[in-house]
Parts: C-alpha cells; sequence; structure tokens
C-alpha cells in the first residue's frame, strides 16, 4: 500500500489493514478478546468468507470497501441496538460523498443503504461482552460495493461505479469513519430521536406495500421510538416488527 492508499482517521481511532482475511467482523472478534481498544477499524482488500445477515455469505472481490469498526458507545446496553441505525448515517454521508447530487441514498429497513433503489452497502452488527469488561464492545461490519456487485441476490443490488467515478478504497474509509465518529457522538449527546428522524426523512418506500418475513403485510408507516418498523394492516392495527428483515412489493 502507497502512502496515498493509506485512509486518515479522526483522533483516537487506530488502522489494522490486511490484504485478504476470511471475515474482518471474526478477525475484529479476535482483537476483543486480545483487549483491544474503542476504535480500531479492521480493513481488508477482499475477504474469503465475508458474512452478511442471517449466515448469508458477502462476496468480497478486491475493489470495494470491507470493514469492521470496534466501538464501545457509552450509552446503556438496552440502547446498543440503535447503532445500527447510527451506522446506516454514517455510511449515506460517506457514500454521498463521492455521488452526484441527485442520486437518492436510501435506507431499507434496518439498515440497508441503496443507492437509487439498489442496494449498495451493507450492515452487520456483532456484539462482544466479556466477562470482565464494563462495556460491550460492538463490532460494526461494513460492505460497500465500489467496483461490482453481486449477480443472484434476494434483493437488487448495485454499485458506486455504475453511477459515478469509482472513488479509492481509502477514500471512502476516510469519509465513513469520520462520519461514523460524528454519528456516534450526535447519538450519545442527544439520543435517538434525531437519528431516527434523519433516518426517516431518508427511508425507502414510506407508504409503500410492505411485508415481513413472517408473512404479515401492510403498509410502512415508519419506525416507533425503538427503531422497530410500524407496518399499518388493513383492520386498522399496526404491526410493530424488532428484528428480521422486510420486502417491498415487486423489488425482493
Ligand atoms: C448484510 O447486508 O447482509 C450485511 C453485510 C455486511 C458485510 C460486511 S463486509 C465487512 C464485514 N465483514 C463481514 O464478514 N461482513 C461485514
Amino acid at each position: 500500500m502507497t502512502d496515498s492508499d493509506s485512509p486518515i482517521l479522526p483522533p483516537g481511532y487506530r488502522l489494522i489493514a490486511r490484504e485478504a482475511v476470511g471475515s474482518t467482523n471474526e478477525e475484529a472478534r479476535a482483537l476483543v478478546a486480545a483487549g483491544v481498544s474503542q476504535g480500531t477499524v479492521v480493513w481488508a482488500e477482499s475477504q474469503t468468507a465475508g458474512r452478511g445477515r442471517y449466515g448469508r455469505d458477502w462476496i468480497s472481490p478486491p475493489g470495494n470497501l470491507y470493514c469492521s469498526i470496534i466501538l464501545r458507545p457509552k450509552v446503556e446496553a438496552s440502547r446498543l441496538s440503535e447503532i445500527s441505525f447510527v451506522s446506516a448515517l454514517a455510511v449515506r454521508d460517506a457514500v454521498k460523498t463521492v455521488l452526484p447530487p441527485d442520486i437518492p441514498v436510501e435506507f431499507k429497513w434496518p439498515n440497508d443503504v441503496l443507492t437509487a433503489g439498489r442496494k449498495v452497502a451493507g450492515i452487520l452488527v456483532e456484539a462482544e461482552k466479556l466477562p470482565d469488561e464494563e462495556r460491550t464492545a460492538l463490532i460494526i461490519g461494513i460492505g460497500i460495493n465500489i467496483v461490482s456487485a453481486p449477480r443472484e441476490t434476494s434483493y437488487p443490488a448495485t454499485c458506486i461505479s455504475a453511477m459515478s467515478r469509482a472513488p479509492r478504497v481509502s477514500r471512502l474509509l476516510t469519509a465513513l469513519v469520520a462520519a461514523l465518529d460524528r454519528r456516534v457522538e450526535m447519538w450519545t449527546r442527544s439520543g435517538f430521536s434525531v437519528i431516527r428522524e434523519e433516518w426517516m426523512n431518508h427511508a425507502y418506500g414510506v407508504g409503500d406495500q410492505v411485508t415481513a418475513d413472517s408473512g404479515v403485510s401492510g403498509v410502512f408507516a415508519g419506525l416507533d421510538e425503538t427503531g422497530a418498523i410500524i407496518i399499518a394492516l388493513t383492520d386498522g392495527a399496526r404491526h410493530r416488527l424488532v428484528s428480521g428483515s422486510v420486502r417491498f412489493s415487486g423489488i425482493g
């Protein structure tokens, strides 16, 4: 790696750069067990066993961004799940810096990031609580498609180079970690309501027909104060879904 390929991280962050790993989340987990500090960023050029949500594979050839950021946020344990929305805002901020301003960057519940309606980035948050440590470590795994996107996916995928000139991976990582640092600060200072409000301002499919994994179907009506999705049913009831995934009619 040359100097111009080196990401610049905010104060308090430390980079561990690798060529190929199984999964950056797995590397990060081992580092947490070894006692590494908050703010460690594991970045790999490619992954041989990249993981998505629900045990899905995250195909990880060179050219895209794969990283895992270790944080120990100063919030109550019951609020840690909010970090996936905080991270999604940071991914949107970073992706926005490399795309033309007219391309919409939106969120699909709970934390997929879409550009022009297709998935451009995924987030996999894993928690690790060591018995002798007071605060839970969060491993925020982020994959952003820069030069390639998988074809056979349940939800249509895209990459940045399909819409604009591909940025250097290191430049996008610089923008991402800076954005995450700002968003986490905003969250710990002001609470989840501001995060939720901004997420909703850029939510994909509000008012559209949506179906949960369980088969419950209705209209995507918003998020509650914890980040659960609210699905309005035809009989007027409101179904609240805390975790899982949803499909919008016609598009996976
Ligand atoms: C998803 O949308 O299913 C989440 C995908 C998360 C992929 C990233 S790539 C970096 C980190 N390491 C992994 O193995 N997974 C996450």
